[in-house]
């Protein structure tokens, strides 16, 4: 696979441009820093839409894209994996998170062209066909939802806990699950789910 170019949007600009409000003024920012980069010899891009492509669940994705679109708007609406869901959009409540090179990362809140070149994992790989993975077994098995909104969010916090703890202590679960909210209130099934993925994976 040819490597994927990389752009110059830094992350000061981008949260730059949300901290006002209005992701679309990011087009603004971009337009100020093709001006900064001509001075300063960086390769800028934008605002128009560029090439991009990204890895996720393994499989390599081709997408033109302004570079103000985020991962998860690049994943939801062009790439057409719905599994995980936007809920606050904002950096507040996780339900967008996905794993990007083994760290969970608020998907709402992270350019789609800041992570080329990286695996990325959402809620939709998870699943080998039918058999769903065992965090997702869990969450079933302790009735670990209400609206569901969450959850995609939640799964995917444990996967990525699991990976750095496998079979947690529930001080170790609270921590690693600090990221989501869940307006539902099922944090104590959500923990049991947790606590019982990481005994299955333990089981292996
Ligand atoms: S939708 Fe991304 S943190 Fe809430
Ligand atoms: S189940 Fe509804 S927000 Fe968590």
């Amino acid at each position: 696979m040819s490597k994927p170019e990389q752009f110059n949007v830094s992350r000061r600009d981008f949260l730059k441009t949300a901290g006002v409000g209005s992701l679309a003024s990011a087009v603004t920012a971009v337009g100020e820093a093709e001006v900064a980069a001509q001075s300063g010899g960086a390769r800028a891009v934008g605002p128009g839409e560029v090439p991009i492509t990204l890895t996720v669940n393994g499989k390599r994705v081709d997408l033109r894209i302004e570079p103000r679109v985020t991962l998860l708007d690049a994943v939801r609406n062009r790439a057409d994996l719905t599994g995980n869901k936007r809920v606050c959009d904002r950096g507040a409540c996780g339900a967008c998170t996905m794993i990007v090179d083994g760290r969970t990362v608020y998907s709402c809140s992270t350019l789609a062209i800041e992570v080329q070149g990286k695996q990325i994992r959402t809620v939709d790989g998870l699943a080998s066909g039918d058999r769903l993975h065992p965090v997702q077994q869990a969450f079933c098995d302790k009735d670990a939802l209400m609206c569901g909104f969450c959850t995609p969010g939640f799964v995917m916090a444990t996967v990525a806990l699991l990976e750095k703890h496998p079979n947690p202590t529930p001080e170790q679960a609270r921590r690693g699950l600090d990221g989501n909210i869940c307006r539902c209130g099922t944090f104590v099934r959500v923990m049991e789910a947790a606590l019982e993925a990481g005994k299955a994976v333990a089981r292996g």
